[in-house]
């Protein structure tokens, strides 16, 4: 365990869903936990005039509205004394000089910072210039890094142009973009999975490996996130960014060593292989849909169109899925079906591998059903497991197959199970990047959707809706290189026929 420097946290958006959700609920586990450092500061601002006692009670609403088991108290003694409160409301020229005055004569701040942008992307590079004409960015008694939500930019240029304005006040070092996906034990431990087992590898290839599909079902819709996500969409919020990372993590090569830049290195390789999809090639490549009302969890759930802040006309997409292709030496010819969507079914994310069929079947005259290939299924939420479907004998007098799981699930019940938000918020503060983007993968993720990206916003009449609670919209399949590919919807071999749609 690295000892962490003391520092300040400053959060912009320190009111909003990010905040609210994610960042202060981990901050608090990591004080459980006792793994913030002694000194460190959590510096919330935020449009609202609140004192500091009233951020104090904001921060204690989070906390009590997201462990419904209660809130560890003495843990939110320590916490408390850590918390301050910054102003930022809009149409106040001095808030940034406030900012640094507070910053430079408050005994509690280390002179140490994370910027923590918690803010709508739109807003980042303001908030970036006005810090860096402060001095805010420079580090000269300590170290200063920020840290950038993602989506960065919303296609190839406006990633760049984002780039270029952060690059006025910040060096790369500096700079943490994160996706929180990474930030997901399974994740991580898909690098575990392939790297210390030699057991796969001479299968993790075209050879033996028919297709993969990398999901993340969400049966939540919007969630009054509308002024974000009407620009956005689920290809940009969820493909992009997060479902891309995971076919880089499945599809690269063993990196020379774990470190920040080998890594990296190795998943900008499988990016840059990415078959590029022309414009005419969209359709057979991409699908999108959106929800239309229906139920969840039995009960009703109006449609996107319906959510607030919604336009009446809206064609944002709130399911995508896509077919690719990573031309390489090792997965020439193998499709990765990537897909997510809001109000869907379930909740669910995870990585299904399928193995190819035997060369021949010489059981063919036992099986009871079609014979059913191997598959590795990784599942990322909302439990980490690993399964492996394999074919045996049924016990008794006839030589019949049937399919079993071996369920390969690691997490012990007495193994504390945190949130992504925790492991990376501890990155940051220690100047680790090995979880973090860098600019090359985010512009290679963004060359590969860009093409779908323009197509669609071109073909504004029509998108296909699917009913609020289902597993999508009819006519994915088109995407499937083949009649025996289909959606895998559970992780439960009774489950892996329920090819629907
Ligand atoms: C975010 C997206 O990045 O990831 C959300 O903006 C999505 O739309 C979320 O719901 C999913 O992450 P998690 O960790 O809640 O599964």
């Amino acid at each position: 365990m690295k000892t962490i420097e003391p520092c300040v946290l400053v959060i912009f958006g320190a009111s909003g869903n990010l905040s609210r959700h994610k960042l202060i609920p981990a901050l608090f586990r990591l004080e459980v936990a006792r793994r913030l450092p002694e000194k460190m500061t959590i510096l919330g601002c935020s449009l609202e005039l609140w004192s500091k006692d009233e951020w104090i009670t904001e921060v204690s609403n989070m906390l009590e509205s997201k462990f419904s088991d209660g809130v560890d108290e003495q843990a939110f003694e320590r916490f408390r004394a850590r918390l301050h409160y910054h102003p930022n409301p809009p149409g106040d020229g001095d808030a940034y000089l406030k900012l640094r005055n507070v910053l430079a004569e408050n005994p509690d701040f280390s002179p140490n910072i994370v910027f923590y942008m918690a803010v709508r992307p739109s807003e980042f590079p303001a908030i970036i210039d006005r810090l860096g004409v402060m001095g805010l960015l420079k580090q000269q008694n300590g170290w200063c890094r920020v840290v950038i939500e993602k989506p960065f930019g919303y296609d190839l240029l406006s990633a760049q142009t984002l780039q270029k304005s952060l690059y006025r006040h910040l060096n790369e070092p500096q700079i943490y973009r994160i996706d929180h996906y990474l930030g997901k034990g399974t994740v991580q431990n898909v690098i575990v999975f392939r790297f210390a087992n030699i057991l796969l590898e001479p299968l993790w290839n075209n050879h033996y490996i028919d297709h993969v599909q990398i999901t993340h079902s969400e049966t939540l819709g919007i969630d009054r996130r509308a002024d974000y996500y009407e620009g956005a969409g689920a290809l940009r919020d969820m493909i992009q960014s997060h479902l891309m990372q995971l076919l880089a993590l499945v599809a690269m090569e063993p990196p020379v060593t774990l470190s920040a830049e080998h890594l990296r290195d190795e998943k900008v390789k499988v990016l840059k292989a990415i078959r590029p999809i022309t414009q005419n090639s969209v359709h057979a490549h991409a699908f999108r849909g959106q929800y239309t009302s229906g139920t969840i969890n039995g009960k009703p759930v109006q449609g996107y169109l319906d959510e607030p802040g919604v336009a009446p006309d809206s064609i944002t997409e709130t399911y995508a899925a896509l077919k690719l292709f990573i031309d390489n030496w090792r997965w020439a010819g193998v499709p990765f079906y990537l897909r997510t969507g809001k109000r869907m079914a379930e909740n669910s994310s995870a990585i299904c591998i399928r193995f190819k069929k035997p060369p021949q079947d010489l059981l063919r005259h036992t099986h009871r059903e079609s014979p059913h290939p191997n598959w590795i299924m990784l599942g990322i939420q909302p439990n980490d497991s690993l399964k492996m479907e394999i074919q045996v004998k049924v016990p008794g007098l006839d030589l019949t197959t049937r399919t079993i799981s071996l369920d390969a699930t690691y997490h012990k019940g007495s193994e504390e199970d945190y949130d992504a938000y925790e492991g990376l918020l501890l990155d940051v503060m220690q100047g680790d990047h090995s979880l973090f983007l860098r600019i090359d993968e985010v512009e290679w993720a963004w060359r590969a959707v860009d093409p779908i990206i323009k197509v669609w916003a071109m073909e504004r009449d029509f998108i296909n809706g699917y009913q609020a609670g289902s597993w999508g919209p009819r006519g994915t399949y088109r995407l499937f290189d083949s009649d025996d590919q289909f959606w895998r919807h559970s992780l439960d071999p009774e489950g892996a026929d329920l090819q629907a749609y």
